[in-house]
């Protein structure tokens, strides 16, 4: 039996992992820590909350009385951190909080596993490893079409979110440098699939288009994001935690280059062959809906990440291709409406107010 503390497991990708640990594995723990931010969610984790092998408890990754605790209770193996302040936008209007979280509370995190498994000697207890998982978004934006992020590429962020996450894998390498600390990091690709908040570009398109809303398309709309399946990253993670060689970080991605405009495209197409002709939504859903805005500030053009060292070195290799998920993730949006109806009451009516001007 290995015990897993997953980090705001109650996210998009957090409660994606813990779902697909669950049908992976059967001899795991899973304890899920997150604090319940607005973009934390119960509701994505109904189907394991009353399962003998799951545990949630409600703390923040900043508060060290409560993450010392949780290490001195149980004999964790595994950490997967993903807990963090996720959205670009956000951080443009309130920085302080993603440094607060990403930078301050993956500090927090790092000292009580280092404490809790750190041996007299200072060597560490077998079998424990802290998985930090990252983004692409650290390596900044390329300009030359031909290019890609490798594991070497220099760190150049330049949103404060891209900034705090560079600061914290700066930090989880610190700790592998100097203690030899057992980690390993991961640097993904955007992920689309289900429970996305719909901050977010395509569960946010998928919403507003449902809804009749205008699909506010970013400057000209060819900023490119490689995009993966939300499974295909829980998958790499789940091998770099098996086999990844300790104190190595790993790029995942899939090539799956895209102009925000094709993704937008695909959205309306898609749903317009899946929705049922006496569908009255489906009317409304058109390239009429599109409508350019005011560009984010310092907008990154273009991520492509080479996958190239976890497929070679661990044999990773995505499973699922675009057309085939963003067809999986429409229909999951689309057959659970109550989740989606849930999330945008509320908060998200004042939050989309504001950001979008409307
Ligand atoms: P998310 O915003 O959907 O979820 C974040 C979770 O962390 C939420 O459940 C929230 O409640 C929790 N959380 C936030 N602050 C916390 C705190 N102080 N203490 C405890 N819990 C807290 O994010 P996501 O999209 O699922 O991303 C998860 C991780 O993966 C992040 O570290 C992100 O940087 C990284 N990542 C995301 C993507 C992507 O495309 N979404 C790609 C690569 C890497
Ligand atoms: O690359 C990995 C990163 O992907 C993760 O580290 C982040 O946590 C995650 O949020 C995501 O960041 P992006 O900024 O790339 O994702 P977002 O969905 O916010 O935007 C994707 C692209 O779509 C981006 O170029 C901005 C654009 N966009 C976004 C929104 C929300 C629009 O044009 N309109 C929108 O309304």
């Amino acid at each position: 039996m290995r015990n897993y503390l997953v980090t705001g497991g109650a996210g998009f990708i957090g409660s994606n992992f813990i779902h697909y640990m669950f049908r992976k594995h059967e001899d795991i723990r899973i304890i899920n820590v997150d604090s319940l931010t607005y973009a934390g969610n119960l509701g994505n984790l109904e189907a394991v909350k009353d399962r003998d092998d799951y545990t949630f408890i409600k703390a923040d990754i900043r508060d060290k009385e409560a993450i010392e605790k949780i290490f001195s209770e149980n004999d964790i193996d595994v950490v997967v951190h993903f807990a963090a302040e996720s959205h670009v936008d956000r951080s443009i209007v309130n920085p302080e909080v993603f440094v607060e979280t990403n930078v301050l509370g993956t500090a927090v995190l790092l000292n009580a596993a280092k404490a809790a498994w750190e041996n007299e000697d200072g060597s560490f207890k077998e079998g424990k490893k802290f998985l930090h998982v990252s983004t692409d978004e650290v390596y900044g934006s390329l300009s030359d079409p031909s290019d890609y992020f490798y594991e070497t590429t220099p760190y150049d962020p330049h949103s404060p979110y891209s900034a705090s996450k560079a600061s914290a894998d700066l930090l989880v390498k610190a700790y592998i440098d100097t203690y030899h600390f057992p980690a390993n990091m991961t640097n993904c690709s955007n992920n689309y699939g289900p429970y996305q908040f719909p901050e977010k570009l395509i569960p946010l398109m998928i919403n507003n288009a449902l809804s009749g809303k205008k699909l506010p398309v970013y400057g000209d709309g060819k900023n490119v994001r490689d995009w993966l399946y939300v499974d295909d990253h829980c998958k790499g993670i789940d091998m770099v935690i098996d086999k990844g060689v300790m104190g190595e970080k790993y790029n995942i991605g899939g090539h799956n280059e895209r102009e925000n405009i094709q993704i937008v495209k695909t959205i309306i197409k898609t749903l317009q062959e899946i929705l049922p002709d006496d569908d009255p939504r489906k009317k409304g859903i058109s390239e009429d809906l599109i409508t350019y805005v005011e560009d984010r500030k310092g907008h990154d053009r273009r991520y492509a990440i080479a996958p190239d060292k976890i497929s070679r070195e661990l044999g990773w290799l995505p499973d699922t291709k675009f057309e085939d998920g963003i067809k999986l993730t429409i229909k999951w949006y689309l057959e659970h409406k109550d989740w989606m109806d849930n999330i945008t009451s509320g908060d998200y009516q004042e939050y989309y107010k504001r950001m979008y001007k409307v």
